[in-house]
């Protein structure tokens, strides 16, 4: 039983309740019911038939696993977010149907779709503001002033909109689980867990690299793992549960160490590294979103009407803990019970990086405690880091202000600031098609 004078999470809402990654994230809270205790769980989606689906498992697993937890969910924000103290987000403004836009419409150009990077990441960003903003308004508007921790992407995008138009909020906090995920493949490399590695880490979201990666003892692995991973190749810790494309990438990772050996990167920066390549092997007709569909979107839904249908959630596949969702639910832990625990997160630079731009969003190793995300000095990048980076946060901020702005000139020059592009023309090409399938979300840019 956890002690009564300890703090709890209170009423907590998952936003975007429909997403896949949600079943994850209700385990996780069934497993850190002593650490994170909660009175009442909602969800709350603008998709009541998705949620639904979602929401009956969600019964289920409770009853069995959490049993004095409050249950419901709903698609009226006034009822989700009342009173409530943490706020879970995750939601895809536009759905699939724009995912797959931000994927194809590159590709037809010979350039990277992906959902955050290129222009695939920027046309999902100007979709993503808006509404990450108005969620922050609602949750503010009904909420006991809660916390809001975001999944929700193109993470780099959001989170220096979400900067921009909320200073300096410490109770907006924005992760991706990307390094999280990456830890714990290393770790499993290593015959260790993800708990005994120390990493230092830098660089953007999607954009970074693994410096250090100490062990108990205090010895740096990098260089163990750099060989076995040029030896053997690398795999992350859940293969078993990936759709193909990610093996692929992956392994990629490979060949990254092999041109640049210093540090581990972030597979994400595969796309800038090797933009032809990446375009080689995609095809324009099928990209990831229906691989997503086909793959992890059908599993996830299919096992929750399962269960619904069976009325136990006892030996489900989706019965088990995601690192996604534990450190969604070790974040929220840890400012509750001001435990300190690290993890890689999205902050303002503000001289974590001495010789980088200091109204960057950087990502970095943070501790984190009851005042929220305070990140640790990292020092100085070296020349490649800084080229690459410097660039990379250009492109994110022409991003926002041509959001802000409604520039068409602006965008045009993230556009072609974007590595995945560098052509200008290519990007005046593009700029005009994207806008073309996102007349409903974006502003008008003039
Ligand atoms: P999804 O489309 O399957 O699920 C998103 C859900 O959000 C849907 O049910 C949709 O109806 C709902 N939604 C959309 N707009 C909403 C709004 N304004 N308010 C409330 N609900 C809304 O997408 P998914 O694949 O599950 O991913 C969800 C988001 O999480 C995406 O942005 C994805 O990129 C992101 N994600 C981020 C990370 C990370 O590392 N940061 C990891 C996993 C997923
Ligand atoms: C990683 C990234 C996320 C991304 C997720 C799913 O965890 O950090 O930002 O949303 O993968 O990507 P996918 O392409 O499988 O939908
Ligand atoms: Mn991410």
């Amino acid at each position: 039983m956890s002690d009564p004078t300890e703090k709890t999470g209170g009423i907590a809402v998952i936003v975007g309740g429909g997403s896949t990654w949600t079943p994850g994230i209700l385990k996780s809270l069934c497993e850190h019911r002593e650490e994170f205790p909660l009175s009442e769980l909602r969800m709350f989606d603008i998709d009541a038939e998705r949620q639904k689906i979602v929401g009956e498992f969600a019964r289920i697993l409770f009853a069995e696993e959490y049993p004095d937890l409050k249950f419901s969910y709903s698609t009226d924000k006034a009822r989700a977010y009342d009173n409530c103290d943490f706020v879970f987000c995750q939601i895809r403004t536009g759905g699939f149907a724009m995912r797959q836009t931000d994927e194809q419409i590159p590709l037809a150009h010979g350039v990277v779709g992906q959902e955050t990077c290129g222009p695939g990441g920027f046309a999902y960003g100007l979709r993503s503001i808006p509404d990450m903003i108005e969620v922050v308004r609602d949750a503010r508007r009904y909420g006991n002033d809660p916390w809001i921790l975001n999944y929700s992407n193109p993470a780099a995008i959001v989170a220096l909109a979400l900067q921009r138009e909320f200073p300096n909020d410490r109770k907006i906090i924005n992760m991706c689980d990307q390094p999280v995920n990456l830890l714990a493949s290393y770790a499993k490399l290593l015959g260790l867990s993800r708990h005994d590695l120390r990493p230092q880490y830098i660089g953007l979201n999607h954009f970074g690299w693994f410096t250090r990666l100490t062990d108990a003892t205090g010895r740096d692995r990098l260089p163990e793992l750099r060989s076995k991973i040029l030896a053997e190749g690398f795999l992350p810790a859940d293969a078993a549960e990936r759709d193909p494309s990610w093996l692929v990438t992956y392994g990629t990772v490979e060949q990254i160490l092999r041109d640049f050996p210093d540090y581990l990167p972030n597979t994400y920066l595969q796309y800038y590294l090797y933009p032809e390549q990446i375009v080689e092997r995609s095809d324009p007709l099928h990209t990831r979103t229906e691989e997503v569909q086909n793959g992890r979107e059908k599993r996830v839904f299919r096992e929750c009407l399962r269960v619904a249908a069976c009325g136990t959630a006892q030996g489900s596949p989706l019965n088990r803990s995601e690192i996604h969702a534990d450190m969604i639910v070790e974040v929220a832990a840890s400012i509750v019970r001001n435990l300190h625990r690290e993890f890689i997160m999205i902050v303002p630079n503000n001289g974590v990086v001495a010789n980088f731009s200091q109204d960057a969003m950087i990502e970095c190793l943070a501790v984190v405690n009851a005042n929220g995300v305070e990140p640790y000095a990292f020092g100085e990048i070296d020349s490649f880091m800084k080229g690459l980076m410097e660039s990379q946060f250009a492109y994110e901020k022409l991003t926002v202000d041509a959001y802000y702005e409604k520039s068409y000139t602006k965008a045009l020059q993230a556009l072609t600031l974007n590595r995945t592009v560098v052509d200008a023309g290519k990007a005046r090409a593009l700029l005009n098609d994207l806008w073309d399938v996102n007349r409903d979300y974006w502003p008008e840019l003039r």
